[in-house]
């Protein structure tokens, strides 16, 4: 067998063949099936991008309205699933709470027929249909509130919104949360992309496949940085401390949350039209103080460490968006995998097309021949 040099995280090693996305970090270009995220983010709707990632080509007219329709009429969650999640301890976070309600889905779908179309499509709509429900059913319950029913009448991004202030969102803010749902649907081999394919390759049910997705994405590394910005940013305060901010940090050697990315060594592509989508909003709904700081930061971090290719990522124009919408810090990873699970999906299909169980090596490092040495003895 040949042996190979030990990679921690496993940098650098290919996990899979894929077509699915496509990122070129120097020149910071980001492709869904080919196309650029610049086009679809001006084009088209989370729902389309979706159907495109998971069937793989662009759906016609009727192919469209098909699968839409089949997601709003799939967006209502069983009452047991939704008495299951008024348990829930309200302290608990979103993510832990997402998690647990995508797992138990699982309970009650538990047909598992992965050889037959019509069970991947079934999945597929369900999964992409009722997660923003349970997550904005956990926020209203949390609150000690009902949970409101999805609304038929509104497209998939307004309809959510709905759900999680209980009342019709404005027509530009729903846009711009659709576009941020685009941006956040897939990015290649990352790590919860990595757990839904590995869960996947066992042959178990996709909600059990999603789940895992949602654990590995909950944690600080990965989806939770946009929230990090945000504590970051109010904990500057002002346009002035931002210099001495960054240069004490820099000092300590301590990372500036929403900068820099192991791909990406110029500023990420979805940072940029983030950028754009949050100056829309402050211009219709007012400015905001900690957009200033953001600006400032960007240029002082672009002078210190833009020759290290330490440009703005995703999560740093993403928090102060959702901000800008009311939504709750806490909820923004929520969000994240309202919009990934699409993603996973895509990947949980293209695991099954050509499997072969995720069965990875290790260098071993401890011990051999160790002595049983007796209980009274140790
Ligand atoms: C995303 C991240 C983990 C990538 O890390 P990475 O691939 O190990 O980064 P690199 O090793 O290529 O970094 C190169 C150099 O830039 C520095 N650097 C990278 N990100 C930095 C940041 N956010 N703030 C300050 N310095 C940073 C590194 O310390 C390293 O410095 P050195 O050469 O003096 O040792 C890292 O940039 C980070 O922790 N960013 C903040 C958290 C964040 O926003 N995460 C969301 C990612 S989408």
């Amino acid at each position: 067998m040949m042996v190979c040099e030990y990679k921690p995280g496993l940098e650098g090693i290919p996990a899979a063949q894929s077509s699915i996305s496509y990122v070129d970090g120097q020149k910071g270009i980001l492709e869904y099936r080919g196309i650029r995220i610049e086009e679809l983010a001006a084009k088209s709707t989370f729902i389309e991008t979706a159907y495109l990632l998971i069937w793989g080509e662009l759906p016609t007219k009727e192919e469209l309205a098909a699968f839409e329709e089949e997601v709003r009429l799939h967006r209502r969650i069983k009452y047991r699933i939704r008495d299951m999640m008024k348990c829930f301890p309200e302290s608990g976070h979103p993510m832990d709470a997402l998690q647990a309600s995508a797992a138990a889905l699982g309970l009650f779908y538990s047909l598992r027929d992965l050889h037959n179309p019509a069970y991947i499509r079934d999945s597929v709509v369900r999964l992409i249909a009722t997660i923003p429900t349970m997550v904005a059913a956990f926020q209203l319950m949390r609150k000690g509130n009902d949970p409101v029913k999805p609304r038929d009448d509104l497209d998939y991004s307004a309809n959510f919104l709905y759900m999680l202030n209980e009342k019709e969102p404005d027509a530009l803010a729903a846009k711009i949360f659709d576009i941020c749902l685009i941006l956040h649907v897939e990015h290649t081999m990352n790590a919860s992309t990595f757990s839904a394919r590995v869960t996947a390759s066992t042959l178990t049910d996709p909600y059990a496949v999603v789940a895992s997705a949602v654990g590995t994405l909950g944690g600080p590394l990965h989806g939770g940085a946009n929230e990090e910005v945000i504590q970051m940013l109010e904990e500057i305060g002002s346009v002035e401390n931002v210099r001495p901010y960054v240069e004490e940090r820099l000092q300590n050697k301590q990372k500036l949350m929403g900068f820099g990315h192991r791909v990406y060594k110029v500023k990420d592509p979805r940072a940029i039209i983030l950028q754009d989508l949050a100056e829309q909003l402050f211009d219709k709904f007012g400015g905001d103080k900690y957009y200033d700081i953001a600006q400032e930061m960007e240029r002082v971090v672009e002078e210190k460490l833009g020759h290290k290719g330490i440009y703005p990522n995703v999560d740093f124009y993403s928090g102060l968006v959702y901000r800008k919408m009311g939504i709750p810090t806490d909820l923004f990873t929520p969000i994240f995998a309202i919009a990934r699970v699409a993603g996973w999906l895509a990947h949980w299909k293209e695991q099954l097309a050509e499997n072969r169980i995720f069965r990875p090596t290790q260098v071993y490092n401890g011990k051999h021949e160790a002595p049983y040495i007796p209980l009274e003895q140790r």
